[in-house]
């Protein structure tokens, strides 16, 4: 299946008006779960890599609340790169998709809705052995 319909940007609407901007993300509405799990990554230097792993059993959303980053996703036969660069933007990732996070400006902070409790167990963290299942299932 192609990459970017299994990964959907979605623009969230702007609820701001002359006092700021205000983004609502509700689950099962503007995303395609329910919301478990909240966790924000920031910190990050610029030549750090995150990530690096699938997921068996998570979706998530990625929004960028402030500065930038980049995901690359692939899916085991093709990878796109997407910046994160808007808080009115999320990047919706189904399961087993592989993702690294990456070029993290100093001011970024890196939101992450997830549709699971964390369960390291589901982790898939070796590139080889997710080419292999992933291929396996198409095959
Ligand atoms: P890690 O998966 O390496 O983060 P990233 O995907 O951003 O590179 O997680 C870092 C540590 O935090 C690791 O010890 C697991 C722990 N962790 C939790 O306990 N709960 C969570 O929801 C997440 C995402 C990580």
């Amino acid at each position: 299946m192609d990459l970017l319909e299994q990964c959907k940007i979605i623009q969230f609407d702007d609820l701001g008006d002359k006092r700021g901007k205000l983004v609502v993300v509700e689950g099962n509405q503007a995303i395609p779960f329910e919301i478990k799990r909240v966790f924000y990554i920031y910190d990050s230097d610029e030549d750090v890599v995150r990530g690096q792993h699938a997921n068996r059993e998570s979706e998530f959303i990625l929004i960028n609340v402030s500065g930038k980053s980049k995901v690359r996703i692939d899916n085991g036969f093709e990878e796109v790169v997407i910046e994160l660069n808007k808080p009115m933007m999320g990047l919706y990732i189904p399961k087993m998709i592989w993702k690294d996070m990456y070029d993290f400006s100093s001011d970024s902070v890196l939101l992450v809705l997830a549709s699971t409790h964390y369960n390291g167990k589901e982790y898939i963290r070796n590139y080889d052995e997710y080419v292999e299942e992933i291929r396996g299932k198409e095959a």
